[in-house]
């Protein structure tokens, strides 16, 4: 592959030495630079006044800023139609629960998805890969739990397999058959958590269709013993946990994934001292999703509380037809700051490098680092760093680059 040269970077962010411990508050960066970039790889930059003056390909890109491509790492990506009908219920005054209860919501979903031909399913997912694509997206986790039944949760995770072999951005894929409790399952839940443990699961890892495990904990949905043998038996195939918890009740799942050493815990619109504690004695990361408490209403994520404690946390979009449908990082992190109290670097650090390390890329992915994968967006020129999350409603991505290769470019 031939070597790629950007010239006259304005600024270039987020980059870390190898091994550089992450200070939430701080996002490394240098003015004035130059990117090379190797066989899809991050050879070298630095100040322009080092900048190599050969390369296959040169782009002068003057006042343009350079981002890391963000690492999405909490979506339902895959579905078989939208739900504005719900939206339209919630503007009327049903709640997000009520209408789950009443046979909407996730079993909605479920479905219509049961319906859909696999086909669809991929050509309408891979539609929304490349519309993340162009809102700077480089890397991503998608979910099954639409399926909710043995056939339709592995038809589900094929479809994201095919998506990974498809895409060139990496694909994580999770099995959450406990999503929410089908309908004929009602009178009967133990009989619904054994198809998850005993039959979908050995399936789905047998086939090797799962890179982790994850579970609804929530009144309503699934109760934490159900959630501890979920993700205890994940553990016993070796598929590590991504937790969906704390959207509305905190029900000790925080602590129970921290003992068992989950990845992640995902959404924490409500967390107590308690579990601040039990996150700060272990290496779970919490996951912030403020899109969902933003399109359902509810509280935002307490994202002050977590950093000050001087936990990490990563942020994700949660793009699903249900809670969130939109999978634009740039408005998430505007939402962390405007409503979550985040500085403008710490969600940069919680899109990029944690976002990576909740799906284990931290290796490849989230940072500017020599040796990474070179995917990375250029903005326009950009007063400062504070200007992405705060214009809000602007498309600040221009060009998008996917492992050295230009994949979007929306410079009028
Ligand atoms: O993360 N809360 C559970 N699951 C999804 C929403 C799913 C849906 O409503 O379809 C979420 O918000
Ligand atoms: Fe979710």
């Amino acid at each position: 592959m031939p070597t790629l040269l950007l010239r006259n970077i304005a600024q270039i962010w987020q980059t870390y030495a190898p091994g550089q411990p992450v200070d939430m508050k701080t996002a490394p960066s240098i003015k004035d630079a130059y990117l090379l970039v190797k066989n899809g790889k991050i050879d070298a930059f630095g100040p322009m006044a080092d900048c190599p003056d050969r390369a296959d390909r040169i782009l002068d890109v003057t006042g343009r800023h350079l981002f890391p491509t963000w690492c999405d790492s909490h979506t339902h990506l895959v579905f078989a139609q939208s739900r504005e009908r719900e939206f339209v219920d919630r503007i009327k005054g049903l709640s997000y629960k009520e209408i789950a209860r009443r046979g909407g919501g996730i079993l909605n979903s479920a479905q219509k998805l049961r319906e859909a031909p696999e086909e669809r399913l991929l050509e309408s997912a891979l539609g929304r890969i490349d519309e993340i694509i162009s809102y700077g997206t480089g890397a991503v986790e998608i979910k099954s739990g639409y399926g909710l039944s043995v056939e339709s949760e592995l038809k589900m995770l094929r479809v994201i397999r095919r998506i990974k072999e498809q895409t060139r951005i990496p694909v994580k894929a999770t099995f959450l058959g406990a999503h929410a409790l089908p309908l004929e399952y009602r009178d009967n839940r133990k009989a619904y958590v054994d198809l998850v443990v005993e039959e979908m699961l050995p399936q789905i890892a047998g086939e090797g269709l799962a890179d982790y495990i994850d579970v609804f904990c929530e009144k309503g949905f699934f109760t934490l013993e159900e959630a501890i043998r979920i993700i205890e038996a994940g553990a016993e195939r070796g598929l590590k946990a991504k937790v969906h918890t704390n959207q509305f009740n905190n029900l000790g799942c925080i602590q129970a994934c921290v003992e068992r050493g989950a990845l992640t815990v995902d959404h924490l619109e409500v967390v107590n001292d308690e579990e601040i504690k039990s996150l700060k004695s272990g290496d779970t990361l919490p996951t912030l999703l403020p899109s969902a408490p933003f399109f359902i209403g509810g509280h935002y994520q307490p994202a002050r509380r977590l950093l000050d404690a001087g936990l990490p946390v990563a942020l994700a979009s949660d793009y699903n037809p249900g809670s969130t449908p939109s999978g634009k990082m740039q408005f998430v992190l505007s939402l962390a700051c405007i409503k979550c109290g985040m500085l403008p670097e710490e969600a940069l650090n919680a899109a990029t490098l944690m976002g990576a390390r909740a799906m284990e890329l931290e290796s490849t992915h989230g940072s500017i680092s020599p040796g990474k994968i070179a995917s990375f967006f250029l903005t326009p020129p950009l007063p400062s760093l504070a200007y992405l999350p705060y214009a809000f409603g602007s498309d600040l991505v221009e060009r998008v680059f996917i492992a050295g290769e230009q994949k979007v470019d929306k410079r009028r």
